[in-house]
């Protein structure tokens, strides 16, 4: 029996398979009674703390009201309004926090910030995102997989773009452990680093999974399951590396040809948001900087009838709502 109560969700690695897919079957349970209506308020009286270093639509928006179903009451902490980092250490307000709250997100830059948090707050900690890690997308991607295919092991899924920073690192992390056949299709700086890819290894040893690292956009993306980007420039990094970022990624574009060589029955998935089009300000503005239109997806791709980036952002709430209940026992 799977009992995670009291468990901080810092990134897969501390996490068996028998536990992550323990998340999704309770998160496919969550969407299943919040669709036919089923209350399933079952930790009403507590109260959450969510610290956001870093801006969010959807994990800010899971949380809140993955929380709210549950019956319990949020504080939000945006990325200028506390004394966290700035006139407070993270150990004093990880003591603080610890002793209102029953439950603490937190979502900033180094994954040593949210580790020095769970150690000092004596109450589960969820990383939101990190540089590293962004643990809870995992659940969310995984869920929409299995929903889609029926299954996970055996499934094969490409991820094109910057693969050495948190979506990368994430993913290769859950298909190593669930038995997923991982490909990095990228530049090579944008491999995932080497440490992690050889602890990866070791989890495909017992997963059946295994791990491809390629340049090659044909060989990388041949009959893949999943087509998988993020942004090629994340939260926080400078805007010098945009030019780089560009020369070297573009050839990582998801494109129609992508998903042709990929087959008809694969699908495509992003964390979003997305630079699909111009119709963002940022967007706009390196697009006439960097003259493009659209960046890591062609907007032909983003919203063709392969692309499932919209469930895939609404089971963010369910499993965001199954680490929550999992981890504080409802
Ligand atoms: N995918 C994701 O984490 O989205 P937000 O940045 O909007 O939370
Ligand atoms: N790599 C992106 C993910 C956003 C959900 C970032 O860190 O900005």
């Amino acid at each position: 029996m799977v009992n995670l109560r009291g468990r901080s969700f810092l990134t897969l690695k501390d996490f068996t398979a028998r536990e992550i897919i323990y998340l999704l079957d309770l998160a496919a349970e969550y969407k299943d009674k919040k669709k036919k209506g089923i209350a399933h308020d079952t930790l009403r009286g507590k109260n959450i703390a969510l610290i956001f270093e870093k801006t969010s639509t959807r994990t800010r928006c899971s949380f809140e009201v993955a929380a709210h179903d549950l019956g319990m009451g949020t504080t939000y902490l945006d990325p200028s309004g506390s004394q966290i980092g700035k006139k407070e250490s993270i150990a004093d307000t990880a003591r603080v926090l610890g002793r209102m709250f029953e439950g603490i997100e937190y979502r900033g830059f180094e994954q040593s910030i949210v580790e020095e948090l769970a150690k000092h707050a004596g109450v589960p900690v969820w990383n939101g995102l990190t540089n590293e890690y962004h643990p809870t997308q995992m659940l969310a991607d995984m869920l929409t997989i299995r929903e889609h295919f029926g299954h996970l092991e055996g499934i094969k899924l490409t991820y094109m773009g910057d693969a050495r920073y948190n979506m990368g690192n994430s993913l290769m992390i859950a298909c190593a452990k669930l038995g997923m056949h991982f490909t990095a299709c990228t530049s090579k700086e944008y491999f995932p680093d080497i440490t992690l890819v050889t602890q990866c290894m070791e989890y495909a040893k017992q997963s059946g999974a295994t791990i491809t690292l390629t340049e090659d956009v044909d060989a990388g993306t041949k009959g893949a399951n999943v087509i998988y980007t993020d942004v090629w420039v994340s939260m926080g990094e400078p805007e010098s590396v945009w030019a780089e970022r560009i020369r070297k990624l573009s050839p990582y574009k998801v494109t129609k040809d992508v998903m042709k060589n990929a087959g008809k029955n694969a699908i495509f998935l992003h964390c979003l948001p997305a630079f699909h089009d111009l119709k963002t300000k940022i967007g706009k503005e390196q697009g006439e900087k960097y003259n493009f239109t659209e960046l890591e997806v062609t907007d032909e791709v983003f919203e063709s009838k392969q692309s499932l980036v919209f469930d895939e952002a609404e089971n963010r709430m369910h499993t965001i709502k199954a680490v929550i209940a999992a981890t504080l026992g409802a």
